[in-house]
């Protein structure tokens, strides 16, 4: 009897270990913004089982996993039907699950998925209402371990149903059904990214946390077009201060690659994302992707910013006409310099003249050009010309 008990109390113990230790993981993901490669910008609703495999392949054999591409994400147009008990199925682009979740997992990346609070997704597939727990239960046992969970239909279908004229009656319900969602993904004990997608309505930053969102979108959608990246880039100013470790605002995934972005803008949105500590998942066309872009996404020295340990989101310190200059503080007490012209012709920076008093600097400052990867010098009103939509971003060790 004796030793039964406390062969009870030694699972108890175990049980109550491993349930902390799966707390504690969850809370655990995205210490820094993830970083990894999803679906939608590229593929819409083209995306398919084959299409994840090969993007995961190539995230290997690019280098991309080795410079901190880790999930893999497909987004909306998965999901099937679902069957008399509510299992919801994948649909016939998906045949398996669990296959393919273990073959991204034998790579050593990880895999995400797709949902929304609503009936139905944005691309009118089965959302996840009224089966949260059942959905993120699936989800932990095929090995998911990031969700992208989209309002989309829950707009008409609930928040506008249930409280029509009532915007503040509209916000509880929608923060309800994030909540739900989290405590349905943590039951689960896997540690599951949470990202939420609402487009940043009704200051998402200020409350997303609090509903286990570990990075929300704070705007609607990006495109591959230099004018919607630069109206969301200056969206972003001031939100700085609601990012920390766990926690990012989300400025949507990379368009690197992607339109006809020239390629000094590929470079600028990338720099730009970095300097906003914001997710980095590439949405481009893996097996396609040209030397130049891959340089891009691969720059290791412009990762190191965007996953700087302190976690501490750049701001726009100030403009001149058409000229922005970004800053970061990094750890160790270094700082990133961002100057980008955002004007349409190189007019705009002919020259251009640095003040190093309005960072807070004084002298010459020594530091690296992180695209050229060469030594600059900065002085006082450095005079710089930069080409239309072009970046000049330096990281300074030690500034003075
Ligand atoms: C919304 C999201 C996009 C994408 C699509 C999928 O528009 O903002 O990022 O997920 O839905 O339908």
């Amino acid at each position: 009897m004796r030793a039964l008990s406390s062969l009870s109390l030694a699972v108890l113990v175990m049980v109550s270990l491993t349930a902390s230790s799966q707390t504690m993981a969850a809370s655990r993901v995205a210490q820094t913004p993830p970083m990894g490669w999803n679906s939608w910008n590229y593929f819409a609703g083209r995306v398919d089982d084959k299409g994840i495999r090969a993007a995961a392949d190539q995230i290997v054999a690019t280098g991309m996993k080795d410079a901190g591409y880790i999930y893999v994400n497909i987004d909306d147009t998965w999901e099937g039907e679902r069957d008399a008990s509510g299992v919801l199925h994948t649909n016939a682009k998906f045949p398996d699950m669990k296959a393919l979740a273990d073959y991204v997992h034998s790579k050593g990346l990880k895999i995400g998925i797709y949902s929304s609070p609503g009936p139905k997704t944005c691309a009118g597939y089965e959302g996840s209402l009224g089966h949260e727990e059942q959905d993120a239960k699936m989800y932990a046992e095929w090995g998911i371990d990031y969700l992208k969970y989209d309002l989309c239909s829950f707009i008409p279908e609930v928040m506008q149903k249930q409280a029509s004229g009532d915007p503040a009656a509209q916000m509880q319900l929608m923060q309800a059904a994030y909540a739900k969602m989290d405590k349905a993904l943590k039951a689960t004990g896997r540690p599951i990214v949470y990202s939420l997608c609402q487009y940043g309505w009704d200051a998402v930053w200020e409350w997303a946390p609090s509903v286990g969102g570990n990075l929300w979108r704070t705007t609607g959608d990006i495109e591959p077009r230099w004018d919607r990246i630069y109206a969301i880039v200056s969206q972003q100013a001031g939100l700085e201060k609601y990012a920390a470790s766990g926690h990012w605002n989300d400025p949507d995934m990379l368009e690197v690659g992607n339109g006809r972005l020239k390629l000094e803008e590929n470079r600028t949105h990338f720099s730009l994302w970095a300097m906003l500590a914001a997710p980095l998942l590439a949405g481009n066309d893996l097996p396609n992707m040209k030397p130049e872009i891959k340089a891009i996404l691969t720059n290791r020295d412009v990762i190191a910013i965007d996953q700087d340990p302190l976690g501490k989101q750049g701001t726009r310190t100030y403009s001149d006409g058409e000229v922005e200059v970004w800053t970061r503080h990094l750890t160790g007490g270094a700082l990133a310099i961002a100057v980008i012209n955002v004007g349409d012709n190189r007019y705009s920076t002919h020259p251009f003249h640095l003040s190093l008093r309005r960072l807070g600097l004084s002298g010459k400052q020594t530091g690296k050009d992180l695209w050229t990867g060469k030594t600059v010098e900065l002085t006082d009103n450095e005079p710089l010309e930069l080409a239309s939509h072009d970046v000049l971003l330096v990281r300074i060790a030690v500034p003075k």
